[in-house]
């Protein structure tokens, strides 16, 4: 009989936000007259910002008639979209990217899932502890990890991310080839300074080592000096693919828009030690397994560098943060410390007590989602990540709710 690949049954029975979509659903099954407010999975709940709506109508026109209709697109996006990230989402900053370096893709979570690919067998992982857990798991399918024992995978060098080192942390004493970043984090909202993405820098142009930096959140940064990209950190070209996404930004979680960057002169080694342009290989992958956003779809997204666009997608974005801050006063308020929420939608909130048990009481007592700090990693536990992407009447209503349940 045909066989499975086997390093799937190392992984834990099924992805973490599937699971709390389960115990959520049985919840709401057996209680269907106390509706939940979900503030688990960042998903957002506001409509689109009406510039991508126009461009939607606008394109769905040209679709409509044989002079304007569009078949297969480049499979690496149009380049109206790729020149107006390269432009507005990287030279603005003062960071250098080539349209031809940007790569259109239907999500983050895929390309960041996906890049793994292109990388040995044996290829040394550095993760950080609590974690997007995408990055593990995906290299757990590939095989570069041994079993989960006490909550961890052999084979992988975790990076603690703790209140002692402020949810940001240091490169490892041990050399690493493949690092995962994600700033503003997901799960805790931490954002990392220039001088702690110079050392990463630093670190990674040592060890010839590649960063997969996920800058997914870096449209909610607020403070002055904060990077939005880890191209602003000099020599970061040579060592780092960056990751964004239309998603938090432009509420595209339906819609699907993302991009991820590979500097041309990025270079990885093969067993006899000759280099390769890392562009030329996921070029390689992304035209063989992936055929394009949809027309329509990259309209909206470039709709978003128009005046108008960046006003919307502002609000939007001052928004959630406008709801993240009424979470940080009220959890502070009922005695809990936390941190995020002032350039991320995510809190990460310190419970006190085991992270699912907090999850349950919250559900129970008060019908409102969260998500447990177990299910990003060992050092998540004791703690809850609450997003702030909800209307902000649910946002009131659900905290005061919680209020009332840990009374
Ligand atoms: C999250 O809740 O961590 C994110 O929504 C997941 C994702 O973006 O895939």
């Amino acid at each position: 009989m045909i066989r499975i690949n086997e390093h799937f049954t190392k992984l834990k029975a099924s992805y973490l936000f599937a699971d709390i979509a389960k115990r959520v659903n049985a919840y709401v099954a057996a209680n269907p007259d106390k509706p939940v407010i979900r503030l688990g999975i960042g998903d957002v709940t506001e409509p689109l910002p009406p510039v991508c709506i126009a461009a939607l109508h606008a394109a769905t026109e040209e679709m409509a008639h044989r002079a304007t209709f569009k078949g297969y697109g480049p499979e690496q996006g149009y380049a109206f979209l790729r020149e107006a990230i390269a432009q507005h989402d990287f030279k603005a900053l003062g960071a250098h990217v080539e349209p031809d370096e940007v790569f259109i893709s239907d999500g983050s979570k895929c390309d960041v899932a996906n890049i793994q690919e292109i990388f040995a067998a044996d290829t040394r992982l550095a993760i950080p502890d609590p974690v997007y857990p995408v990055y593990v798991d995906t290299n757990v399918m590939a095989g570069r990890t041994g079993a989960n024992a006490d909550g961890r995978y052999t084979g992988i060098t975790y990076l603690d991310s703790t209140a002692a080192n402020g949810y940001v942390p240091a490169p490892p004493a041990t050399p690493a080839d493949l690092i995962y970043l994600c700033f503003p984090n997901n799960p805790t909202g931490a954002v990392a300074t220039r001088a702690q993405l110079a050392a990463w820098v630093a670190y990674a142009r040592k060890n010839n080592a590649i960063i997969l930096y996920d800058a997914a959140y870096e449209s909610y940064v607020r403070t002055p000096g904060i990077p939005r990209s880890i191209y602003e950190i000099e020599g970061a070209r040579d060592v780092a693919i960056e990751f964004r996404s239309y998603s938090k930004l432009a509420g595209f979680t339906g819609l699907r828009c993302a991009y991820t960057v590979v500097p041309k002169n990025l270079k990885a080694r093969d067993a006899s030690g000759a280099e390769h342009a890392v562009h030329a290989l996921w070029n390689r992958r992304h035209t063989t397994k992936f055929n394009g956003v949809s027309y329509p779809v990259q309209k909206a997204a470039a709709a978003i560098y128009t005046p108008a666009g960046q006003a919307q997608t502002r609000g939007l974005t001052d928004f959630y943060l406008g709801n993240a801050k009424l979470i940080r006063e009220a959890v502070t308020k009922l005695g809990l410390t936390c941190i995020g929420g002032d350039n991320a939608p995510y809190l990460w909130v310190n419970t006190g007590r085991d992270s699912w048990e907090f999850f349950d009481l919250l559900l129970n007592q008060a019908q409102v989602v969260t998500t447990p700090g177990a299910g990003f990693g060992k050092c998540g536990e004791g703690h809850v990540r609450i997003s702030a992407f909800n209307s902000r009447e649910n946002v009131t209503l659900a905290l005061a709710r919680i209020a009332a349940a840990l009374k």
